[in-house]
């Protein structure tokens, strides 16, 4: 069957069977391999994507449900080649160390900053409770997501600027 959507801003059509899952219709067939496969089912939150703005773990969702809906994977952040202020969070953080859950991580960091951007830790740790880290211990973790919330506010490039004519 012909499937159309909408893929990190892209319109796509792709030829997949009702079986199919997202996450192998997005790694495999399509190259995208920053979507990972931690469990398969369910529990870790490594293959999460955004699906019209929510995250969605594609392990779970047939490929047949993202008709005409859009998109976005962690391929789908980078601009001109620069990180996503949410990436560079991670690494100014330490929040990421093997990268495996990574992906997964920032995924569900864009839908929470998207709906609240100035979420408290206690939020931010009840937001990523689906998401696992086996090698971090979260505390980076929550570190980032907090950062990424001041970058994308604009907080933290005022702090910058701050310091710097202080
Ligand atoms: S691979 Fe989908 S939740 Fe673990
Ligand atoms: S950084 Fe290794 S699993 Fe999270």
């Amino acid at each position: 069957m012909r499937l159309r959507f909408i893929l990190n801003g892209k319109p796509m059509e792709v030829d997949t069977h009702s079986g199919r899952r997202l996450l192998d219709l997005l790694r495999e067939d399509l190259g995208l391999i920053g979507v990972k496969e931690g469990c398969g089912e369910g529990e870790c939150g490594a293959c999460t994507v955004l699906v019209n703005g929510k995250p969605r773990l594609s392990c779970l969702t047939a490929a047949i449900q993202v008709e005409g809906k859009e998109i976005l994977t962690v391929e789908g952040l980078w601009e001109n080649g620069k990180l996503h202020p949410i990436q560079k969070a991670f690494v100014e953080t330490a929040g990421v160390q093997c990268g495996f859950c990574t992906p997964g991580f920032i995924m569900a960091t864009y839908a929470l900053l998207s709906e609240n951007p100035d979420p408290s830790p206690s939020e931010v740790r009840e937001w990523l409770a689906g998401n696992l880290c086996r090698c971090t211990g979260y505390a980076q973790i929550i570190e980032a997501v907090l950062l990424a919330a001041k970058y994308m506010r604009g907080d933290a490039l005022r702090v910058t600027r701050a310091e710097k004519t202080s």
